[in-house]
């Protein structure tokens, strides 16, 4: 297959671009319908349906690769279907079932087969599927009816620092999500609600929010679109907390860093072991896993630095290779993560 020769692969940044289809299916009458193709970016949408409302929204994102042997690999698409299920449930949707999801991921990535960047040029396609309420009610209450659609766009790093250190920012007057709140689940109203702290810290010179856990703001949750690690004298640290996303990717480098020999521990994390820590990141599908030179507490008036400003640290660059090598064919997918779609 030609790949779209009118894109700069090397230079996209993290954004939309038309592709030539999304895929769409509907929930009415209790069961879900058929798969649809369609060409079109658009959604007729009542004006009482519950997502415009009530924030009857869920999402997902993942990524495919082409690798150097011309495979496209859709990387733990069985995690996400498991999330979006376990988002569903949580704000009383429709849950799409696990063959429909990964049928219509698998139709969408073939279908938009020339969007997907050649080897080497370090973008990849996001594949975002979502979900919304579409019942018209004014009432508080489920929706019947569900549009569950995907769309892909290629797209590259998140941060436009790529793989190099970067700054994130404590803000301790806002939170993200509540202590037994959405955190956990893909909604798109923790979005929402991250806009104001991370449009600060963008103007501030930061890349993303870190928030404090809501409750005692003591400990670490996470950052506005991905999850924390850190190395702590050779072990890999991560909260354990109720109100963060469970990242495919933070279980993924989880399992890499034990496969690595590397120790991990996944428990609530105090701010203030930060200064016992030689390494930084944030990770998720978008971020892959961004290094963090410095992070600033800022009502607080304390900053925590970790190695150096232009370069990230050993275990996080071992973890980043492996992590991308796995996801692009170049190392053994031992733990049988990929799908390659024919
Ligand atoms: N945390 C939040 C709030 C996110 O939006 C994301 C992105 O999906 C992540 C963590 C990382 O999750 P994953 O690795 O599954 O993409
Ligand atoms: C992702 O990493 O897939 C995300 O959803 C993060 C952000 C773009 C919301």
């Amino acid at each position: 297959m030609e790949t779209n020769t009118n894109i700069d692969w090397a230079n996209l940044s993290f954004g939309y671009m038309k592709t030539d289809y999304n895929v769409r299916c509907t929930y009415k009458d209790g069961k879900w319908g058929e798969i649809e193709v369609s060409e079109s970016e658009h959604l007729n949408i009542h004006i009482a349906a519950t997502c415009l409302h009530y924030g009857q929204e869920i999402f997902e994102g993942m990524k495919a690769f082409r690798g150097k042997d011309g495979k496209i690999r859709i990387f733990r698409m069985d995690e996400n279907a498991k999330r979006i299920q376990r988002s569903a449930n949580g704000i009383m949707m429709a849950p799409i079932p696990e063959d429909l999801f990964s049928e219509m991921v698998k139709k969408v990535v073939k279908l938009n087969e020339r969007f997907i960047p050649p080897y080497g040029s370090g973008a990849s396609l996001y594949i975002r599927p979502l979900e919304i309420g579409m019942t018209a009610q004014v009432g508080v209450k489920p929706a019947t009816e569900y549009t569950f659609l995907i769309f892909v766009t290629p797209v590259g790093p998140y941060f436009k620092e790529g793989f190099k250190p970067t700054k994130v920012a404590i803000y301790r007057e806002y939170d993200r999500a509540a202590p037994c709140g959405t955190g956990r689940w893909k909604v798109g109203g923790n979005y929402a609600a991250s806009l104001s702290a991370g449009e600060r810290a963008k103007s501030e010179g930061y890349s993303a929010v870190l928030y404090l856990d809501p409750k005692e703001k003591k400990y670490i949750d996470e950052c506005g679109p991905a999850n924390f690690f850190a190395i702590k004298d050779g072990v890999y640290i991560t909260p354990k907390s109720g109100s963060i996303l469970p990242s495919v990717t933070n279980m993924s480098l989880q399992q890499i860093a034990k496969d690595l020999g590397i120790e991990v521990e996944c428990r609530p994390i105090e701010i203030t072991e930060l200064t016992e820590c030689q390494e930084a990141a944030e990770c998720g599908t978008a971020a892959v896993a961004t290094p963090i030179s410095r992070i600033d507490d800022v009502e607080a008036g304390k900053s925590y630095t970790f190695g150096s400003d232009d370069e990230a640290g050993p275990v996080t660059t071992q973890l980043y290779n492996r992590l991308r090598a796995i996801q692009l064919g170049d190392e053994p997918d031992t733990h049988n993560w990929v799908t390659i779609v024919e």
